[in-house]
């Protein structure tokens, strides 16, 4: 059985679907069942009971777990738990100690490998998703407006981060592995607004704007403290200079290219209409 935390996210639901077709037995994990609207092949169960009878490979999205994993990581090994792939991010890269990004997924990987469980640390960079933050400024007519516009992105779809995910919990290729995770091209900010605005049909716009203005601006929004937002930035302005390059690790993981952001405007127009 495979314990799938976060089950209804963004990577989750891929991921679940990717496992049942594979013939997987899938226990999904939502905070609310009732609504998690989740395969009826899977077992739905409440993140806060975290069932582990019968699991032998355990999931695990820190998104949904922001107040700490508890005892998740002791009872998981106790239960018989052998293997734990976890949805980190390209941010563990970073060294630097103030990136709060990296220190809190580089504590999560730590914890793990310190249980002897076997494991797998999927490290995504930049996802596509995040551009859904733009759909009130694109539905209602209004400009993207960010800092930054000739900074360069890989970002990365979803469903190539959950085949990803899918292959570490199905064979043992991925063991001690922390693949980085991109999507197959390099491209800018205003390029994604253009190409949201072809598969839309939304007349879709980008302005710059200075950081100094676009830190005010993230530190109104629910969720974004001081610290997160200078990471941010940060990260924003070294991708002008020196940028992330394509790992190339989803097309060596899985076989097919990764998607690109194209067809991920494609796949998600209506969440912009
Ligand atoms: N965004 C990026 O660019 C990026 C880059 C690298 C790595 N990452 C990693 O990927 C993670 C996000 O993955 P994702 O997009 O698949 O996740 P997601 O869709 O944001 O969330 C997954 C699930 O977690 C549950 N959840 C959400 N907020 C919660 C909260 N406050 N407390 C408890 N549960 C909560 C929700 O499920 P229910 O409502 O059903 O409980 C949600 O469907 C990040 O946390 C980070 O670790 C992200």
């Amino acid at each position: 059985m495979i314990l799938v935390t976060g089950a209804t996210g963004n990577v989750g639901r891929h991921l679940v679907g990717e496992l049942l077709t594979a013939g997987a037995a899938v226990r999904a994990l939502s905070r609310n069942p009732a609504t998690a609207n989740l395969p009826s092949e899977a077992q739905v169960a409440r993140t806060d009971e975290m069932p582990l009878d019968g699991v032998t490979s355990l999931f695990l999205n820190p998104a949904a777990f922001w107040g700490g994993l508890g005892d998740l990581l002791p009872r998981a090994a106790d239960h018989g738990v052998r293997r734990v792939v976890m949805l980190s991010s390209a941010a563990a890269l970073d060294d630097d100690p103030s990136n709060e990004l990296a220190s809190h997924h580089l504590a999560v990987e730590r914890a793990i490998e310190a249980t002897g469980m076997e494991w797998t640390f999927t490290r995504p960079g930049e996802f596509a998703t995040n551009t859904l933050a733009w759909r009130e400024a694109l539905s209602a007519g209004e400009p993207v407006r960010e800092p930054y516009a000739a900074a360069r992105s890989t970002p990365i779809h979803e469903r190539d981060i959950a085949a990803v995910a899918a292959k570490a919990l199905l064979t043992d290729d991925l063991v001690g592995g922390k693949p980085v995770l991109t999507g197959p091209e390099v491209v800018t900010h205003p390029e994604m607004v253009e190409l949201i605005g072809e598969a839309t049909g939304l007349p879709a716009r980008f302005e710059e704007i200075s950081p100094e203005r676009a830190r005010e601006e993230m530190l109104g929004r629910p969720y974004m403290r001081e610290g997160l937002v200078d990471v941010l930035l940060r990260l924003r302005a070294q991708a002008v200079d020196a940028p992330v390059e394509p790992s190339g690790e989803v097309e060596r993981i899985t076989g097919r290219p990764g998607r690109t952001f194209k067809e991920w405007a494609a796949d998600h127009a209506d969440d912009f209409r």
